[in-house]
């Protein structure tokens, strides 16, 4: 291992040579496989494999396990990987068995968000190094074990938040920071999309072949199996992930907190969150909600719509970046300055800039994570910034579950003030046998 590692680090990131196969590249270089990062992926579905993909086009990368709970997916995807790489990895229903060998060095887990914090403490105790998708884990307790496993065995962890990598978030970073849009008295966040409404509704059905539901549902609570609480889905029931504020507001919220002096856990949080959309869809999650988050120095203003798609500046999601020289308008594909103008004589107050074309940024996170992996340096998500992005949609979350339209949160205690149902929902239950991790 030691070897390898050191290998590792004096080896490059080169991205040329790579051959194409069905959907994914793969890097062809001559690295022997003893020297290579050996990494294995744990959730294998969908976003989990696209970040398997980003990781094989790296040439020093070798993936030589995948593991899922659906055998269908699993067999898919090893056949995925044995087509592009010429080698099929070692295939695992049960993660521990995975984490039980030596070889590997890294894992990725592409799971449900209620598998997060089970899978990378285990993993970080195993002595894996991590790269888990966002939000860090589905409730505020769990991010800190994440972040404490991290810390006591010395991993390096890279949260799935891949805006941190993007060109037109760095560069609006930077010109938020610069003081080119001057004093910033606002960051106004929207969020809209038709998914955030969930499925159609429908009945439960038998447990598809192949499928080991009940560790699927892991330390979720026992349900009958319903297609919309499974694949996909999931996201909009409570036991599995947080909705729609989970899955954009961090990523959103974290690009607000980004461009903080001293980025920082919310301490009061005003939320109006409701159910409007009257569509026959299946849900636990809310279709709108708005959540002000006053900071030190200026305010965060998020609003949500499911089932809505368009939005400010014409565009379904996006983050405005509000100083008093002029408005920074970002989202994936590129960021806009507005400056503000004096009146007379009419001037403006600082220089409109444009930047346009960009594109998702996933792979440049996942190279940032084998580059640290090499280093040992800090990945540009590092636990800290994953639970504080998690928190900013977890504590919104946890006022419109127990209906509280203000939550003071403090951080030092991690508990709300005053508020006895909210503190009930900062650490999960878990369903015997599976028990929180101790770090
Ligand atoms: N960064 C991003 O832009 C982004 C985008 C989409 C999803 N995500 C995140 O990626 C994660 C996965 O989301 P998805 O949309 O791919 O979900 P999905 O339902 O499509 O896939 C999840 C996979 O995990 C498997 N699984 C569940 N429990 C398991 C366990 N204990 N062990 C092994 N496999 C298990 C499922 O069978 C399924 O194959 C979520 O945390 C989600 O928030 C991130």
């Amino acid at each position: 291992m030691t070897d390898r590692r050191n290998f590792l680090k004096s080896s490059s990131l080169l991205l040329g040579g790579l051959w194409l196969s069905p959907g994914i590249a793969v890097a062809r270089t001559k690295i022997s496989p003893s020297d290579q990062l050996r990494v294995a992926l744990i959730g294998c579905r969908n976003m989990g494999f696209g970040i398997l993909r980003h990781h094989l086009a790296l040439p020093e990368v070798r993936c030589v396990a995948l593991c899922d709970v659906d055998q269908n997916v699993l067999d898919e995807k090893l056949k995925e990987v044995e087509t592009a790489t010429g080698t099929r990895p070692e295939g695992f229903n049960d993660f521990r068995k995975v984490l039980e060998r030596k070889d590997i060095d890294a894992v990725i887990i592409g799971t449900p968000d209620h598998w997060h914090c089970l899978i990378a403490v285990a993993a970080c105790q195993a002595g894996k190094d991590v790269y888990v998708e966002k939000p860090m884990a589905n409730s505020i307790g769990e991010c800190d074990l994440i972040a404490s496993a991290a810390k006591r065995y010395d991993r390096v962890v890279q949260v799935g938040q891949q805006q941190r990598s993007g060109q037109a978030f760095i560069e609006s970073k930077d010109l938020v920071k610069s003081g080119h849009l001057g004093k910033i008295r606002k960051v106004n966040i929207w969020s809209n999309f038709n998914y955030g409404l969930g499925n159609e509704k429908q009945s439960n059905a038998a447990i598809p072949a192949g499928v080991d539901y009940d560790f699927w549902l892991g330390p979720a609570p026992l349900r009958d199996f319903n297609p919309n609480r499974f694949h996909g889905s999931w996201r909009h029931f409570w036991d599995y992930g947080g909705g729609l504020m989970s899955d954009w507001g961090v990523h959103l919220l974290d690009m607000a907190v980004w461009a903080e002096e001293n980025p920082s856990a919310p301490s009061r949080v005003l939320t109006y969150a409701r159910n409007v959309n009257t569509e026959n869809r299946d849900r636990d999650t809310f279709d709108t909600m708005n959540v002000l988050f006053p900071k030190k120095d200026f305010l965060i203003n998020y609003d949500m719509n499911g089932g809505l798609q368009t939005g400010p500046y014409g565009k379904p999601y996006g983050i405005a970046y509000v100083g008093d020289k002029g408005t920074l308008v970002v989202n994936r594909s590129g960021y806009e300055v507005y400056p503000e103008w004096s009146d007379s004589p009419k001037s403006p107050k600082c220089e409109a800039k444009k930047l346009e074309g960009t594109k998702e940024s996933h792979n440049l996170h996942v190279a940032n994570f084998v580059d640290c992996i090499k280093t040992r340096n800090q990945t540009v998500c590092p636990p800290e910034a994953g639970r504080i992005a998690a928190l900013h949609a977890h504590i919104p979350n946890i006022a419109a579950r127990v209906g509280a339209e203000e939550l003071i949160w403090d951080d030092s205690k991690r508990e709300f003030v005053g508020n006895k149902a909210a503190n009930a929902l900062v650490w999960p239950d878990y369903r015997k046998p599976w028990t929180l991790p101790k770090v």
